[in-house]
């Protein structure tokens, strides 16, 4: 048995997750409210059958529990994998010497970095030498409280300071030295790296000393001295802040994304406590993998000038990469239906006045950060806006200067509606025909390689869909539908993407309450099994169910391609029947309209028609494309079967 499965063996997910967040049974499941997101009511639900969870609110996600493990602590597959190892009492197969060595190795860092940080925010706060820090920092309106919340540090103008503190607690030159705390002259002296500095302990996410930043208190260079490279402190992976962010990200789910120590220090002092630094970095995938477990929506506040743009655009098309994404449905003109992936996540551009940092910002005016993160722009809108600042576009020369900027931009876009609606605009901007953008952008080598959508299988299906029914028939029709819906989730999917089914095929409250629920369930990614419907439904609603599935009792045995078509057809009636009968009621208002003379309403009587009677055809048109689809798939797995 693998390591893995040995402690899912011993541990009791409904155990492990009672201790984040209190379960309740509910059936064969229990439920309670998510960890991860704050609710009111719960939609978080434990599966021991399964030993896995779901949440079915905002998070629309779930796994097992070395998934829940590292979603809730922030952490890796290996370090899930200790933590749980730990609590199961499994033991892990000894690592080898060399990994043994580099974790003591790395250990041996982090408590260096512990014991610097521990002292030099002690000069800070209690001795005459911290004075000049005290200034500093005070001038930058941060407060005591704000400079223990994040360590703060000072490192007086000696050369031998840190080095003596930190000899005497018992640590070795080489430590210091591996650490960065230490740096040799040509001579082979050490020497402390920083002196006369505003120490910033930089932390990772459980709130390790990784390595410092620190700042000259007047106009030095460098500004900024980092620790460099060490087997703990890489600069491009550092999101500085996170430890104090990570709970207001998760709670507000976004993050602000800024540029230095004290844009994320003093926001975070008057209240703000979503805000992240880069390092002087572009936004790296390693950034986004962090950020990735806690939102999907990323604010990048940038100053104004140009090169902070060139670091956006790499940052956004590095999220694209990595951030997750979901398989949706496009309808086509055509009425075909295909798949696509799009990035399950939102970045937004907010622009800093010019000239404030976000410190200077909060400290001068508060409701102006806030007004500003609201309108903070998704990238292509943002990027279209400073086009049309910065460039004249009567010009030849300016039309080629705006392609050249905004076609990798649209390009780079998912969705195939919200980029024609872009090509849209930059050809009324240009005053080009839409055509010849178009065409440019086909040839426009694209920013992001785009996954191909994954195609998807749609089935049989027979003749098309009968309109005329009576009353009685389609209640019929109703409860055939929603029984299929309940007892085959996974088909009634498969004809939910087609377009062909929806809340509009049930006249009947309680069944519409039914095909809700069921949708919502599956809509997160876990086929629901019938009790677990039955459980979120009211008691009418739940009642009537189970009279329909009783009734439904000793029908025979059918083929999943049967069945399929069944559901397609059966549903795309409804729906037509529905909307003729809407139809049908509008003509008669049309009527009474056109007698009495108010051509207004007979004007918006005819709109309403047409849309209807158009909604009428797509079902058809819909229904045809299952039938195609259905019927080709059928026919290619029987010839590989004869063949
Ligand atoms: P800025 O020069 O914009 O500094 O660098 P800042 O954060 O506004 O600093 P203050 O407000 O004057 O104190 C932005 C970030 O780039 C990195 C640091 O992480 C800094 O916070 N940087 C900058 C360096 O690493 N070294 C430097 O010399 C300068
Ligand atoms: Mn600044």
């Amino acid at each position: 048995m693998s390591v893995v499965d040995e402690i899912k063996q011993r541990l009791d997910l409904v155990d492990v997750i009672s201790a984040y967040t209190p379960l309740t049974k509910a059936g064969r499941n229990f439920k309670g409210l998510c960890p991860f997101h704050n609710e009111k009511t719960p939609s978080f639900i434990v599966f021991p059958e399964t030993q896995t969870w779901h949440c079915f609110g905002a998070c629309g996600t779930g796994g097992d529990l070395f998934a829940f493990i590292m979603r809730r602590e922030n952490v890796d597959f290996g370090e899930a994998l200790r933590l749980l190892a730990e609590r199961a009492g499994v033991q892990l197969a000894a690592r080898d010497a060399d990994s043994a060595r580099q974790r003591d190795e790395v250990e041996r860092l982090r408590e260096v970095n512990q014991a610097a940080a521990e002292h030099l925010n002690h000069v800070l706060l209690e001795t005459p030498a911290g004075a000049p820090g005290r200034d500093y920092l005070a001038r930058r309106g941060v407060r005591p409280e704000t400079i223990g919340a994040f360590q703060l540090g000072y490192a007086p103008d000696e050369w031998q300071a840190l080095h003596d503190h930190l000899r005497h607690k018992g640590y070795g030159d080489d430590d210091l030295l591996a650490a960065g705390l230490l740096s040799e002259s040509d001579s082979g002296r050490l020497y402390d790296r920083f002196r006369g500095r505003v120490i910033f302990p930089i932390r990772d996410i459980r709130g390790r000393v990784l390595g410092f930043g620190g700042r000259v208190l007047g106009d030095g260079v460098p500004k900024y001295l980092n620790t460099p490279q060490t087997p703990l402190f890489d600069k491009g992976a550092i999101l500085y802040g996170i430890d104090l962010a990570r709970e207001a990200i998760r709670e507000q789910q976004r993050a602000v994304i800024v540029e230095g120590y004290m844009d994320v220090i003093v926001p975070y002092q008057e209240g703000i406590r979503n805000v992240v630094a880069v390092m002087g970095t572009a936004l790296s995938e390693a950034h986004i993998n962090v950020l990735k477990r806690l939102t999907h929506t990323l604010i990048l506040a940038l100053d104004a000038d140009a090169a902070g743009l060139a670091a956006v655009e790499r940052g956004t098309e590095t999220a694209r990469r990595a951030l997750p994404r979901r398989v949706v449905p496009i309808i086509q003109p055509s009425g075909l239906i295909r798949y696509e992936e799009q990035l399950d996540a939102e970045i937004r551009i907010m622009t800093l006045p010019d000239g404030l940092d976000p410190d200077e910002l909060v400290l001068a005016d508060r409701a102006r950060w806030d007004a500003l993160v609201g309108d903070a722009l998704p990238v292509a809108e943002h990027f279209f806006r400073q086009a049309r600042t910065e460039l004249d576009v009567t010009t030849g020369k300016g039309k080629r200067a705006a392609m050249d900027r905004l076609l990798p931009i649209i390009q780079s876009i998912e969705n195939a509606a919200e980029r024609t609606h872009y090509v849209q605009q930059l050809a009324q901007w240009l005053r080009m025909d839409e055509r010849i953008i178009s065409e440019q952008l086909a040839g426009h080598p694209t920013a992001t390689p785009r996954r191909r959508p994954r195609p998807r299988a749609e089935t049989a299906v027979a003749a098309p869909p009968g309109v005329s029914q009576g009353h009685d028939a389609l209640d019929e029709l109703e409860q055939h539908v929603l029984g299929l819906v309940m007892e085959h989730p996974r088909l009634a999917l498969e004809t939910t993407n087609a377009g062909l089914l929806s809340e509009e095929a049930f006249g009947d409250m309680r069944r519409r309450r039914a095909f809700a629920v069921a949708r919502e369930l599956s809509a997160s990614g876990l086929l629901p099994d019938l009790a677990e419907v039955l459980e979120r439904l009211d008691t009418e609603s739940r009642t009537h169910v189970e009279s329909i599935l009783r009734h439904r009792q000793g029908r025979p045995e059918q083929s999943p391609e049967a069945l399929q078509e069944d559901l397609n057809k059966a549903s795309a009636r409804l729906l037509k029947a529905h909307l003729t009968r809407d139809i049908e009621q509008l003509q008669f208002a049309l009527l009474d309209a056109h007698q009495e003379g108010l051509r207004e309403r007979e004007a918006e009587l005819h709109l309403a028609i047409d849309r209807l009677t158009r909604q009428r055809h797509l079902v058809d048109q819909r229904y045809h494309a299952a039938t195609y689809f259905g019927r080709r798939q059928a026919k290619e797995a029987v010839t590989r079967h004869h063949g």
